[in-house]
């Protein structure tokens, strides 16, 4: 927590305003069907919107931080209240100097909690809140260095590529160079992992890679070559900090969904806890997918532990879970492994397909049990 705005309300940082998570893999993962129970981790809200478009019966979206419930709850309000154009306007999809009056219209649909967290952050709304969180402001200054090393017209002419051939074709030629290899030196040098407890010689990486910086080369080449650049939208935020296009973004921004979204946006119950703890008061084989994120990695292994085995407990039975690692590995407990079990055919089409090339593991499971 970083600060109090009164002796109730604590102000906690905003760290994500989108979703890092490609919302395909999570889709394809718990291999999502109308009149499903879902629990999600809310992070910036995107693919718990985007899953509304599947007609869920309940969305649970968790998140332990409380500013991420205020982003959700903020996203949930401009929803039932605006129309689409207002929506993509208030939220910073494109350009509006009417944020603030928007904000105003949509107040009275926010817990007190929300109301309080977004008027001590009215710069931010009138600034437009997508791409505004802590890791999307880290994000940009990544995406100046690239712009920079690489040079502006080289980044645009990627994004202009219309085939595969074309973009492995320019990658090896014109991208692939020493200042490219430079940039992951630089973001995940020894020095700079040891700082957060990290030594990469600790750790196995599925590509073979020795060192963090080689594994996130490797990955982020990969996606460069191997993913069509038109119909990545991680692609243009990671590189320029911002969407591209109106048409290239999740699918809960785009015009022709929003109707399915404003009648489906009462599905989503907002909690701030931790999921573990939160898992523990659900009753038994209540939750048909469970979207997880990568929540592992700030745990110990003790609570990983604590963490499915309510899963197990909770999950109905054939409920299916999606489930990545960013950098640390963390996998199912060996003790719970006959309960929920790695679709090994799943999960490596998605880490192959997964858009957002930043993790390591983009797994799916399945829950056996009676
Ligand atoms: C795990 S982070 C992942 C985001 C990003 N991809 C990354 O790797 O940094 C996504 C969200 O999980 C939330 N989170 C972390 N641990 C959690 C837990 N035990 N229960 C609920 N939410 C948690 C964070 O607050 C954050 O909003």
């Amino acid at each position: 927590m970083k600060s109090k705005i009164n002796d109730q309300v604590p102000l906690s940082t905003l760290i994500f305003t989108l979703n890092w998570e490609d919302p395909e893999s999570d889709v394809r993962a718990i291999d999502m069907k109308e009149g499903q129970t879902l629990m999600t981790i809310t992070s910036g809200g995107c693919n718990t919107l985007n899953f509304l478009l599947h007609a869920p019966e309940k969305i649970y979206a968790v998140d332990i931080n409380p500013a991420q419930t205020c982003v959700m709850d903020f996203k949930i309000a401009a929803i039932k209240n605006l129309d689409h154009h207002e929506f993509i306007s208030l939220l910073g999809l494109i350009k509006c100097d009417k944020r603030l009056e928007l904000f105003s219209r949509i107040q009275h649909d926010l817990s007190e909690e929300s109301k309080l967290f977004w008027n001590a952050n009215s710069k931010l709304v009138k600034k437009g809140i997508l791409f505004n969180g802590k890791f999307e402001r880290f994000v940009k200054l990544a995406g100046k260095m690239l712009n920079f090393i690489q040079g502006r017209k080289k980044v645009e002419k990627f994004f202009s590529l219309e085939t595969l051939i074309e973009q492995r074709d320019f990658y090896n030629k014109r991208w692939n160079n020493k200042s490219w290899k430079l940039i992951f030196t630089v973001m995940f040098n020894k020095k700079r992992l040891a700082k957060k407890g990290l030594v990469a010689e600790y750790f196995h990486f599925d590509d073979g890679a020795q060192t963090f910086s080689e594994s996130f080369y490797n990955r982020a080449s990969k996606v460069l070559c191997d993913i069509p650049v038109k119909s990545n939208y991680f692609l243009s935020a990671y590189f320029t900090g911002k969407y591209n296009s109106e048409n290239e973004v999740p699918l809960y921004l785009k015009a022709e969904n929003y109707e399915k979204i404003k009648r489906n946006i009462n599905k989503i119950e907002v909690i701030t806890a931790d999921t573990k703890y939160w898992l523990e008061k659900m009753p038994c084989s209540c939750i048909d997918g469970f979207c997880l994120s990568n929540i592992c990695e700030l745990m110990s292994e003790e609570d990983t532990k604590k963490l499915f085995t309510e899963v197990a407990r909770t999950a109905k039975p054939g409920a299916k879970i999606c489930f990545r690692n960013l950098m640390i590995p963390r996998e199912i407990p060996e003790e719970l492994q006959n309960i929920i079990s790695k679709n090994k055919c799943v999960s490596e089409n998605l880490l192959a397909t997964d858009r957002s090339f930043v993790y390591s593991k983009v797994a799916a499971y399945d829950v056996i049990k009676k």
